[in-house]
């Protein structure tokens, strides 16, 4: 760290993780909020969305890399590109809707208009305006740096630094070849919308908190415990032991995961849609492979810092912070591609039940982040302890998953231990404290 710079925040001072406890600034400081959105949103690789959203030319979504509106679009060659929604002339959006199909993207204030491919192409009342070294090249949209893997599009606003692969790590990137190669053709498809919620509570409570679901979610266990008609109890609540996989997972770089791969039981079935994704799956990646693909479901449960969550076998999540106490979740189903209907169908109906209005998971979670905000604002004892498991995490080689997904010596604790929290919250102050 450069000697010279102080941090607007001591973020450090805020976090004591040796004891387990986490100061409620963290959560409640829109000071450090601000700190955030700077030094995890601005400065580093935040997700935005995924090439199948727009499939097409001229295709297009509106999404956000922190503060900043961005667009997502392919110009009339097919290009993919990533633009801030800010006009050269006097900074207005030049895109309002979250999804279409465009040539051009036109500003509604003086009229200046880009093609699809980013350049300046009008200005209106021109001639004389400027002076002859006016150029219209020289006012593109701006565009962040972009990296794709394997679908998934990450955007980030300073110009050079680490690469797509250093922020994800082997961790980050694991988890998305496992989400991608339950597809016997590698590839996820996100083209059935999204749902969104807003929830009044920090960004940082969503995700990886493996210690409340047979509580939190208790209404919801119950019910799926009737359904089976107590012959599969949920895994969860069966609260089985380390040795057997039930673990949370630092995955590094603050990434983490729920990691209950190696319990996972295959609900597959044997109706004849089955048994052909099943053939499908044995010829591309081999009996083994394919089998664990099978019985996880290509489930990484994986949150990736700062913003896309992996989790259950087809949630893809993208969490957009807008105040301190005040996010965005977006929820989308991730559609195999080369499966048959029947099997999207099953994970589409699965997203319908947890997440939304109607869902049996999300309101639950929702509930508790809010009352956890109430908990940050009071100001005896500020401190939130997070001590669970410390005591007995310890470094992991993976051996009961295969290769390629394997998580080499990575921390473990037990599944309900708040190891991920700790990872996320480590990797948290570390950023923060940079130049
Ligand atoms: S601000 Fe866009 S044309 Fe003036
Ligand atoms: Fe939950």
């Amino acid at each position: 760290m450069n000697a010279a710079y102080k941090p607007r925040v001591d973020v450090n001072s805020l976090l004591r993780l040796d004891e387990g406890l986490v100061h409620a600034d963290v959560y409640a400081s829109p000071e450090v909020f601000d700190l955030e959105m700077e030094k995890l949103f601005h400065r580093g690789w935040v997700y935005v969305g995924h090439e199948s959203e727009i499939p097409k030319r001229g295709d297009y979504i509106l999404r956000w890399i922190g503060t900043h509106s961005v667009i997502m679009n392919r110009d009339d060659a097919g290009k993919l590109h990533l633009f801030l929604n800010r006009c050269r002339h006097r900074a207005v959006t030049v895109c309002q809707n979250e999804q279409g199909n465009a040539p051009r993207f036109n500003c509604d204030y003086h009229g200046w208009s880009y093609r699809n491919s980013g350049e300046l192409v009008g200005i209106p009342l021109r001639e004389g305006a400027y002076g002859p070294d006016f150029r219209m090249e020289d006012f593109p949209l701006v565009s962040p740096r972009m990296e794709v893997y394997r679908g998934f599009v990450w955007g980030n606003l300073v110009a050079d630094g680490t690469s797509l692969m250093d922020h994800l790590g082997e961790g980050g990137k694991r988890s998305i070849d496992l989400f991608c190669d339950a597809s016997p053709e590698g590839e996820v498809v996100l083209q059935q919308g999204f749902l969104r919620g807003v929830i009044y509570a920090n960004w940082k409570f969503q995700g990886g908190d493996g210690y409340h679901p047979p509580i939190a979610h208790q209404a919801n266990f119950m019910y799926y415990r009737g359904k089976r008609q107590g012959n599969d109890r949920n895994p969860i609540a069966v609260n089985g032991t380390m040795e057997e996989g039930f673990l949370s997972r630092d995955l590094g770089n603050g990434h983490c995961a729920l990691d209950f791969r190696a319990v996972s039981k295959d609900k597959l079935g044997d109706a004849p849609w089955a048994k052909k994704y099943r053939e499908d799956m044995h010829r591309v990646y081999g009996k083994e492979r394919a089998e664990f693909l099978i019985r996880t479901g290509g489930n990484p449960h994986a949150v990736l810092m700062p913003n896309l969550h992996l989790v259950n076998t087809s949630d893809l999540r993208v969490i957009r912070p807008i105040a301190v106490n005040h996010f965005e979740l977006y929820f989308y189903c991730a559609f195999l591609k080369g499966v048959p209907d029947e099997l999207n169908e099953m994970r589409l109906r699965d997203v319908e039940a947890r997440t939304g209005p109607a869902g049996c998971i999300n309101p639950d979670d929702v509930e508790m982040f809010e009352r956890n905000q109430l908990g940050m604002q009071q100001a005896v004892n500020p401190w939130k302890y997070m001590a669970r498991g410390i005591v007995r995490e310890r470094i992991d080689d993976d051996l009961l998953t295969p290769e390629p997904y394997r998580r080499h010596k990575t921390v473990v604790g037990h599944l309900s231990d708040e190891v991920t929290q700790r990872a996320q919250l480590r990797w948290w102050a570390e950023r923060l404290s940079q130049p």
